[in-house]
């Protein structure tokens, strides 16, 4: 398990088109957005190398572990 933007830091998850984990949790948290089809489609993530794309995925896994932890 990672730890992600912890402690306030913010960290470049695409660095092909400088997209942080703070923009991908916030996509999460204030649009609903659940999946990584929804994330490419409001940025450019994933769409050159693709190397981003599996630690997206893991930021959107843990976003919503958390949520959920906080929901219940
Ligand atoms: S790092 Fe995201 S497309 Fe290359």
């Amino acid at each position: 398990m990672s730890n992600f933007g912890s402690q306030g830091v913010c960290m470049y998850v695409c660095l092909c088109h400088g997209v942080s984990d703070k923009k991908i949790k916030k996509l999460i948290l204030n649009e609903g957005i659940t999946d990584i089809r929804g994330i490419k489609k409001c940025t450019a993530l994933g769409s050159q190398c693709g190397k981003c794309v599996r630690q997206t995925k893991e930021i959107i896994n843990e976003t919503l572990a958390g949520e959920y932890r906080q929901a219940s």
